[in-house]
């Protein structure tokens, strides 16, 4: 027998993005951007904000606040969306792709999730504005679940790729789609069997859990998010998906940060916040299934090419060197009052560290 190849001690990769963030306003931006920042380039910053950003003036209002939120010697770049409601304006739309202020357009089924009221609350009326995305070649980025509350809320996604995937996408054949954060072995085979204008992004925490772990020992807030995580088949068919190369699969967070106050509530907020440590997340996930030389093309190559956007320029630099995770992370609130985020992973010990 041949004794397996040593485990490398570091790991360089092309500077990555994210795909699908949330990065909040106000001294919760604050708090948050610095982090995804550190990780990433660029990332596609989601709208849900309250109230959301729905037009090309709000996101270009809302890309100079994440900008002053930045350390001075920041790089990073904020690639904004636009919040689809049932009266979106295909004409700001297209003012605000022609400026470069706009990236992609983000559809929420109306009341799917945090902030989502304001979301869409049938797809036919929305028609003219898949019509223009599709000409314009803007990314039309989906929260795949369907509001039905007949639906089980573990069948929300699997249902609203038949309901309501399957006939969008035959409806407008070029319209670039992505279906984020997805959950469930369903919706990796549905992007599998797709043609190419169809992609998805994956988050850290849907690799690493399935559903037992918002009950392991008790009620875990900390671990819902929506969609919520699926039984441990999904979980296994969402890592063979991220580690497989296909480049349709690529890296989007979901990082998605609520005050701890807002979590561990009779009504505790959908979202975990994973951005402090998401490569080294990633990077856990790749090396157990033996695919470490796949995270690059996940996390660098991917999601650039499905947007059509330049891969970036420069390196990061993973180190074998573990890393406990703290459990809470201490941030001053706009009273001057400290409040505290949980991180993803808190408590756990991480084999990587990102050094760069
Ligand atoms: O868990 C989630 N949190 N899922 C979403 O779709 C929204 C997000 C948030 O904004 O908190
Ligand atoms: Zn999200």
């Amino acid at each position: 027998m041949t004794d397996p190849s040593p485990a490398p001690a570091r790991l360089t990769l092309r500077r990555p993005d994210d795909w699908h963030v949330h990065l909040r306003d106000g001294d919760l931006l604050a708090a948050v951007a610095p982090a995804t920042a550190h990780q990433f380039a660029r990332a596609i910053v989601m709208p849900n904000l309250s109230p959301p950003i729905t037009t090309t003036a709000a996101a270009a209002a809302y890309r100079e606040r994440i900008v002053a939120a930045l350390p001075q010697d920041s790089r990073f770049t904020p690639l904004l969306t636009l919040y689809l409601t049932d009266h979106s304006d295909p004409a700001d739309i297209e003012q605000g792709h022609a400026d470069g202020v706009v990236t992609a357009c983000k559809l929420y089924p109306a009341h799917a999730t945090t902030n989502a009221a304001a979301g869409v609350s049938d797809l036919a009326l929305l028609d003219p504005v898949f019509a223009t995305l599709e000409r314009i070649g803007m990314p039309l980025l989906l929260h795949g679940e369907v509001t039905d509350r007949a639906v089980d809320i573990f069948d929300r996604e699997a249902v609203f790729l038949e309901r309501h995937l399957a006939p969008l996408l035959r409806r407008f054949p070029g319209l670039r789609v992505v279906l984020e954060h997805i959950t469930s072995a369903d919706a990796a085979d549905f992007v599998r069997s797709w043609g190419p204008n169809l992609a998805a992004t994956i988050t850290p925490h849907h690799l690493h859990i399935n559903r037992n772990a918002m009950f392991q020992g008790g009620l875990r807030p900390d671990f819902y998010c929506l969609p919520v995580a699926k039984r441990e088949r999904h979980r296994l068919a969402l890592r063979a998906a991220a580690v497989s190369g296909h480049p349709r699969f690529f890296l989007g967070t979901d990082s998605a940060p609520h005050r701890r106050h807002a979590k561990e509530a009779a009504c505790g907020c959908a979202g975990i916040y994973n951005a402090p440590y998401a490569l080294e997340s990633y990077a856990a996930v790749f090396e157990a299934e033996q695919a470490l030389e796949r995270l690059e093309a996940f996390a660098s190559e991917f999601g650039p090419q499905f947007y059509g956007l330049p891969l970036n320029d420069g390196t990061v630099t993973l180190e074998r060197r573990p890393q406990l995770v703290p459990l809470r992370l201490a941030h001053p609130s706009a009273s001057g009052a400290m409040e505290e985020l949980v991180p993803f992973h808190g408590g756990e010990q991480l084999a990587w560290r990102l050094m760069t």
